[in-house]
């Protein structure tokens, strides 16, 4: 399986997306060179570029129902868009209730609201089609809708058979099944998410899904809550599929303090989800640690890997293309240090 990770986090409130990549596995680098004190060789970022980043733009989801545009809820500026894009960010993550796109008289899946349908596709096509950005489609729901627990699988696939077949041909549109579910089984939620990933795939659609755990789908509680067991069978038939999770940085992680329990809580609560997923990013996050603090030190002109070399056979730290473990678990991981 290849996962890659989107980290939702959130400080008191302001929210900030990004993609973390999984990492492959890795041992370590041997030799160190130290840089000259005289050297201005350019200094690199920590690693590879995110791919997607950006923000939650809120508004659309906001709980009076059924509520009236403008006076209970209303939706994200496009100024605001172009704000954060004028930063280089790309990515838009945006809530709506679905109690106004699929109104409880004709159920989940039943017909969309069109009034609301075209709010939300105005500006997401704003997003995609005007600014060249991603939109994520996010049920702000906790898997509840109309004040019960969504229970019934056929009609949460069915609901997002409709919202694929309505974004079929938008490929900057990224499918979030549905935000922080909470208070079910992990393998409950499972199931759910599994049944509307098959049928997105089945109207053709072949967009980004993200998919999110029980537990408001918490990276620091992925593997207690079970989510990280219960998801191990996850599978997209057009393999283009990623778990979103959710990370606050107070103390107990429900973001409704404005303190954060310490400058290293971020990593330290994403480190145990990152593990779960490769058992050798510990390997991988030593490396990529040690390259990044040298080249922010300032002091180090450089590093080479031990060992290439032609009689290494299959051992582990073997880096000898073509075939090196190595080579395929610590070189891609390494490359962005290659250069600055
Ligand atoms: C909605 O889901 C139910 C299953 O609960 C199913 O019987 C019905 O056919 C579905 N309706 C539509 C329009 O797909």
């Amino acid at each position: 399986m290849k996962f890659s990770i989107l980290a939702c986090l959130a400080l008191a409130g302001t929210a900030l997306s990004t993609v973390v990549e999984r990492a492959t596995p890795a041992e370590e680098p041997a030799e160190l060179l130290k840089r000259s004190s005289t050297s201005t060789a350019p200094r690199a970022k920590c690693g590879t570029a995110f791919k997607y980043t950006g923000v939650n733009e809120a508004g659309g989801e906001v709980h009076v129902i059924p509520g009236t545009l403008g006076t209970d809820y209303t939706w994200p500026s496009p100024s605001s868009i172009d704000y954060f894009m004028g930063k280089g960010m790309n990515t838009f993550r945006i809530p709506f209730l679905l109690e106004r796109l699929v109104p409880p008289a004709t159920g989940l899946n039943g017909t969309f609201n069109s009034a609301y349908l075209s709010g939300l596709t105005t500006i997401v096509n704003y997003i995609t089609n005007t600014k060249g950005g991603y939109a994520v489609l996010d049920p702000h729901n906790f898997m509840i809708y109309n004040g019960a627990t969504i229970s019934d699988n056929t009609k949460f696939a069915g609901f997002w058979t409709n919202l694929a077949k309505a974004f079929l041909s938008n490929s900057r549109v990224i499918f979030d099944l549905m935000n922080e579910p909470h208070d079910i089984a992990a393998s409950t939620v499972f199931a759910s998410m599994q049944a509307a990933v098959n049928a997105i795939r089945v109207t053709g659609a072949t967009q980004l899904i993200l998919v999110e755990g029980t537990s408001w789908t918490g990276a620091w509680t992925w593997v207690s809550s079970g989510n990280s067991a219960a998801f191990a069978g996850l599978k997209d038939p057009a393999n283009n599929i990623a778990i979103e999770m959710h990370q606050y940085l107070d103390s107990d992680g429900s973001g409704t303090s404005a303190t954060c329990v310490s400058s290293t809580i971020g990593a330290e609560r994403l480190a145990a989800a990152t593990l779960v997923l490769d058992p050798n990013t510990q390997c991988i996050s030593a490396i990529t640690g040690a390259l990044c603090s040298m080249q922010q030190s300032g002091v180090w002109i450089g590093w080479l890997f031990w060992s290439a070399g032609p009689w290494w056979g299959t051992y582990f730290q073997s880096i000898e293309p073509p075939s090196g473990p190595a080579v395929s678990s610590v070189l891609p991981a390494i490359l962005p240090y290659v250069t600055a």
